[in-house]
Parts: C-alpha cells; structure tokens; sequence
C-alpha cells in the first residue's frame, strides 16, 4: 500500500544542494536526464555518467542553454561510462576518484529494457550486467568516496515495477540456456531491489552514515521502450510502444520525481522503496511502498551479493571507520 508521507510532493521541496557533488548514470536521456536538471537547478555539480559522450555532451549544451525549459545555477561534468564494460566502469571511478573527494549522491539510473540477447564485453547478459552488475561494481568501488562524504551520503537505485515478476535464476543467470527478454529483464530489476537492501544491512552493520534506497518511476515516456523494437526491427512493437507512451504514460519529468525525492528528501530512511503513489503506481506523487516478497528474502540477497562479488572482481571496504567504533 502506497503511504505519501509529504502530500504532494515536487522538486520545489528538494534542498539547496550547492556544495553536493551527485553522479547520475544515464544522465543523457530520459529520467536521468531529468533528474540531472532538477539537480542542477538546485546547485549541484552533476557528474553526467555516459556511455556515449557525445550525447552526454549534446544533453549538457540542451541544459546549460536552457533547451529543456528552466535555468539552473549548478555545474555539469560529462564522463564516460560504459556499464556493459567493467574495464570502462573501473576507469570512471578511478577518474571520479582523481578529482573529487566527496559523492553526496550516487544514481545507479542507467539501464535498458526488454532487449535481445547480447552479452557485455566481460559475458554477462546483457540487462542483468547493465542493469545490476555494472551498478554493483561502480557502487562499491566509489564506497570510499560516499563514507568520506561529511554528513549522510544516499546511493539510489532505479528499480521497475517490473521486478515483481522476477526472481534470481541462480542456475542460469546470464539466461544461456533459455532466454526471455522480459524475464531477463524482471530479474535484473529484482536484482536491483535486493542490491540495494543488501546494501543497507552491510551499511547499518558497518554503522557508516551512507543510505541505500530503491526507487522506481512507474510508466513514463522515454526512450527505454523503443531499444529493444529497434534491435529487432519490429515496426509493429515500435508503433504498440510509441503509442502506448503517448497514451498511457507520464512525462519523463514526472517519473525522474520517485529518485529525486529517494535521493533528496531528509525523512526517507535506508531500505525503503520509492515510486509513483497514484493509479496503480504508475504516476502521482512519490511515496515509499512495498516492493515485492522476494524482494525482501535475505538469503537470495546474500547470494546475489556473493555472486556478484564474484563476478564482477568488486568487493566493498565495509570496514568500520574508526569513528564508529
Ligand atoms: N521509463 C519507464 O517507464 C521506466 C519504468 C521502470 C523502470 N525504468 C528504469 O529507469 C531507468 C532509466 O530509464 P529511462 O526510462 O530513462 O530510459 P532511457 O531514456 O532509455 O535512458 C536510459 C539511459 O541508460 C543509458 N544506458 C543504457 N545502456 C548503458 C550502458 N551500457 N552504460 C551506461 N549507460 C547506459 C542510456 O544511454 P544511451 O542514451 O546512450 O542509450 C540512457 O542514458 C532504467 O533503469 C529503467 O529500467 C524506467
């Protein structure tokens, strides 16, 4: 059941944000792109995480030039970030790492939806690598720089309503054996929830002031729809999915408000869930809610995180700092 603790909430309720540094992946399109103009509008320096520079810097020029409607007093950074590469995320932490000292805000947005079987370049399928692998390795190896952060620190993570029809195949996890793109896609955003519970327990365990949440944005129109359409040639999908976008969704802007009021707002506490509060959870105002039963299940967390230890080579410093001791 949706509980909106703050009525109608907008982006008039985010804080001042002009000394907070906020990495926002898939910063180029769609929610991300969204998200990073209610950011910068707020003062914050945004690091745009692209896998494409060039439309990371063509979104960047639309925001600066104040394209997209509104100005903003906040700075822009493009950098590039390959999610589908895990050489590609290490270089961007070790860039990020060069030259910031402080993350307030990391958004694991990024991700893709639906699409034919591909692998990454380290052979993983490819919605389950994108979606939760590559945001597993980039969260833990920018770990250091979130606990450095002075005051409370927030990794968001851009799950789907869709994860309520996955489950974790432990058996055939990179879908080799059979592949649906719609299941393979539920189980990387299952993945997603669990990741970021996970991530609250280690944190609270490790007494660090860093937060994790799970958001979702509902239905909203992006380009998400049309990538796997457009893979496959199917004009007929591509028509269905434009159509419906135009029908039945919210604006991109609406559906970036469940991770920017998850990442903002001071009274949303590690572990909780964010999404639309409105008909069916695909559009309203943000509100904290229940994700799915399995998506609390402990154990298929702790072994989703020992896996994707495993695979991606990341493991977090969750030592105690020597302040919580
Ligand atoms: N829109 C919805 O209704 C909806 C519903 C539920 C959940 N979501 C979630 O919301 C998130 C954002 O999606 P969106 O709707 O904003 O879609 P979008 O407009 O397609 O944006 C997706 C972003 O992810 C980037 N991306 C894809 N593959 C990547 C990779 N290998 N490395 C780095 N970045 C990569 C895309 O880059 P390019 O532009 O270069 O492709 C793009 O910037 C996704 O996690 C999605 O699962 C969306």
């Amino acid at each position: 059941m949706a509980r909106t603790r703050t009525g109608e909430w907008t982006t008039a309720q985010m804080p001042a944000m002009d000394d907070w540094t906020v990495v926002v992946t898939g910063a180029n399109s769609g929610l991300g792109y969204e998200a990073t103009r209610a950011f910068a509008r707020k003062g914050a320096h945004v690091v745009m995480a692209c896998r494409n520079e060039e439309r990371g810097e063509d979104a960047k020029r639309r925001i600066r030039t104040g394209e997209a409607g509104g100005s903003h007093r906040g700075s822009l950074e493009v950098a590039e970030l390959d999610l589908a590469d895990l050489a590609s995320v290490r270089s961007f932490a070790d860039e990020f790492r060069d030259a910031h000292d402080e993350l307030h805000v990391l958004c694991n947005n990024a991700g893709v939806m639906a699409i034919p079987r591909r692998e990454t370049a380290d052979g993983f399928e490819m919605q389950f690598g994108v979606n939760h692998l590559g945001h597993f390795a980039l969260t833990g190896l920018l770990l250091d720089r979130l606990r450095e952060t002075p005051g409370e620190s927030r990794v968001v993570t851009q799950s789907s309503g869709a994860h309520e029809r996955g489950d974790i195949d432990f058996e055939d996890l990179h879908h080799e054996q059979s592949y649906d793109e719609w299941e393979a896609y539920a189980q990387s955003k299952l993945a997603n929830v669990l990741f970021a519970y996970e991530l609250q327990r280690r944190l609270d365990d490790a007494e660090l002031d860093v937060t994790s949440v799970a958001c979702h944005p509902g239905y909203a129109a992006t380009n998400l729809q049309r990538r796997g359409p457009e893979m496959t040639g199917s004009t007929v999908r591509l028509w269905a999915m434009k159509a419906a976008n135009a029908l039945l969704a919210q604006s991109a802007e609406d559906g970036a408000l469940p991770l920017l009021y998850a990442a903002s707002a001071p009274e949303i506490e590690g572990g909780e869930y964010v999404g639309p509060g409105g008909l069916m959870n695909m559009r309203g105002p943000p509100a904290v809610q229940q994700s799915s039963d399995v998506s609390y299940d402990r154990e298929r967390a702790e072994r989703l995180w020992a896996v994707s230890e495993d695979l991606t080579g990341v493991t977090y410093d969750l030592e105690r700092s020597m302040t919580a001791e």
